[in-house]
């Protein structure tokens, strides 16, 4: 197997080694680490600012990203905050100061993001559009679509938008509408897949603006060196990096 990659970033790696599977949610350690290191990434090639979730929950992810900013950024959970009870607001909070994430750095929105406008979601960030956005919200194919409209209008030049619960066998039909999103978008491409650890820590995309793709994929490859599974993902006729902690291939002899 290969090793979980090192985040970049010292807050990171001691969350992940302390207090991740604490915090009760679904990502996977194996993400989160990958993420750590884009955002890391996006610093190293001058991309700054805000980012956010959609679907934040009890803070286990958004902990880690949160943890990979730089100084004066911030990170935006939104939530409904609902499920499966409206106390789950109160424990995102307690979360995120337990492990470290104070109030000036983060803005707790309980809203229905398929309700959002783009305005509304960057002026809980002064305007500045995101550098990064995890959409883990409702998993319907009409949520996820409106929830990918959403990501793309407030998405910073440089900025990356992560997809959670790709290819998982609860929810087939949300590839249908990655697919008819990235038909309809020609100028956001995906740039990484994050194979799942198990079927809680599920697959995720990584789609970034076409034009950025080269610069970051060339990056990824000596980031990744020892995560990547050779064959890469075909997207017809876009081809993309494959991140897995298993980079074997099928015996043929
Ligand atoms: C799978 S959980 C997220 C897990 C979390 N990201 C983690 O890694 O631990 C999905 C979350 O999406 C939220 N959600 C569902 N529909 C939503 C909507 N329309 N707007 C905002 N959040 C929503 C749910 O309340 C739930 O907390």
């Amino acid at each position: 197997m290969a090793p979980i990659p090192h985040s970049g970033h010292p807050a990171v790696e001691a969350y992940l080694a302390e207090g991740y599977d604490s915090v009760v949610g679904m990502s996977s350690r194996f993400a989160a680490a990958v993420c750590a290191r884009l955002l890391r990434l996006q610093t190293e090639e001058g991309v700054a600012g805000p980012i956010a979730e959609i679907g934040a929950f009890e803070g286990r992810f958004f902990i880690a990203l949160a943890h990979a900013l730089e100084p004066g950024e911030i990170a935006l959970g939104i939530d409904i905050f609902e499920w499966p009870n409206p106390q789950v607001k109160d424990r995102f909070e307690a979360n995120c100061l337990k492990h470290g994430i104070a109030p000036e750095r983060r803005v707790t929105i309980k809203a229905d993001a398929g309700a959002m406008s783009p305005a509304e979601l960057t002026g809980h960030a002064n305007g500045d559009k995101l550098r990064f956005i995890h959409v883990d919200g409702e998993h319907s194919r009409a949520a996820l679509g409106k929830d990918l409209a959403l990501a793309t209008a407030c998405l910073a030049e440089g900025g990356l938008i992560v997809l959670d619960d790709m290819l998982h066998p609860g929810y087939p039909t949300l590839m249908v509408a990655v697919q008819e999103y990235l038909t309809a978008n020609p100028d956001i491409v995906p740039l990484c897949i994050i194979d799942r650890e198990t079927i809680v820590g599920a697959t995720k995309f990584v789609l970034c603006q076409r034009d950025w793709f080269e610069r970051y994929q060339a990056a990824m490859l000596t980031i990744f060196a020892e995560q990547i599974w050779p064959l890469g993902a075909d997207f017809e006729p876009h081809w993309c990096l494959v991140l897995s902690l298993d980079t074997r291939l099928a015996e043929i002899t």
